[in-house]
């Protein structure tokens, strides 16, 4: 792990192998071990480029203090400063479900800075006005209860009946993951994706290559949402990614490293 200074955050950044640089963006309420499966599988022909998003992992505030919401779009201009602080002009970005929610944030902002894009488990539309309510009293709760009622909340929706059944080391690394963020950055995320507005109108404008990936299992960004991106996108691909829920970097890394291969490998086709 490096630890770049930029944007008022002390980013913690994994950063492995050589080639066409990839940021992966990991969700809510994660950190950048999610991807850990994944980096080795694609080190040998990509710059795998893996943060801690501020308020998670080992990413911290410079000045200590976490603030009460973090937008979406603080998040992407953050990560154009650290592709500043990693001298990479563009690069190809892959979020995670809130990860996707900043990579739309990022195309909107910062598109001259993108090879191309991934979503994966994700959906560009906002929240409805009861799950913003939700995420806002998640976000006061958090303070008082830690992450374990998330954990447990959270873990049987996020992931497939059989990564559940027959991967218990897997269930466990999950668990593990949230239980150790801050709740402030938890709080912060919350906080910043209830006010998230609608990108969908923004999908029929990317002009760069794209992908949307959903796992078959996936209850919380189904497949169908998958695919009605995806037609949204001019030339857009939509995989669906076997034995998987929310989470594919987790529950099938070789095929979602496998999803990702190929797409890196038809971005130089024709150039
Ligand atoms: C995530 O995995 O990042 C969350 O499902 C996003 C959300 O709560 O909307």
């Amino acid at each position: 792990m490096v630890k770049f200074r930029c944007n008022g955050v002390d980013w913690a950044v994994d950063l492995s192998g050589r080639g066409t640089p990839i940021v992966f963006l990991h969700g809510f309420p994660f950190d950048r071990t999610m991807y850990s499966f994944v980096a080795p599988l694609l080190s040998d022909k990509c710059r795998v480029i893996v943060p801690d998003l501020p308020g998670f992992g080992e990413s911290r505030f410079s000045s200590g203090e976490i603030p009460d919401q973090f937008r979406m779009e603080d998040y992407a201009d953050g990560l154009a400063s650290l592709l500043d602080e990693l001298e990479e002009v563009k690069a190809v970005i892959c979020g995670l479900s809130m990860g996707g929610y900043i990579a739309m944030q990022f195309f909107r902002r910062h598109p001259d800075r993108l090879l191309g894009l991934i979503f994966c488990d994700t959906r560009s539309t906002p929240d409805t006005e009861d799950a913003a309510e939700r995420r806002k009293h998640l976000a006061d709760s958090v303070y008082q209860t830690g992450t374990l009622p998330l954990a447990e909340q959270m873990v049987p929706n996020l992931l497939s009946p059989s990564t559940i059944a027959n991967k218990a080391d897997i269930v466990l690394y999950l668990r593990e993951m949230i239980l150790r963020q801050d709740p402030s950055g938890v709080a912060a995320a919350a906080r910043g994706m209830a006010v998230r507005d609608d990108s969908t109108p923004y999908l029929s404008g990317i002009s760069v290559p794209a992908i949307a990936l959903g796992g078959n299992d996936d209850c919380i960004s189904p497949p169908d949402v998958i695919s009605e991106m995806a037609t949204s996108i001019n030339g857009c691909e939509s995989v669906t990614i076997p034995e998987s829920g929310h989470l594919p970097p987790l529950e099938n890394p070789r095929f979602f490293a496998a999803t990702v291969r190929n797409f890196i490998d038809r971005l130089y086709v024709g150039n």
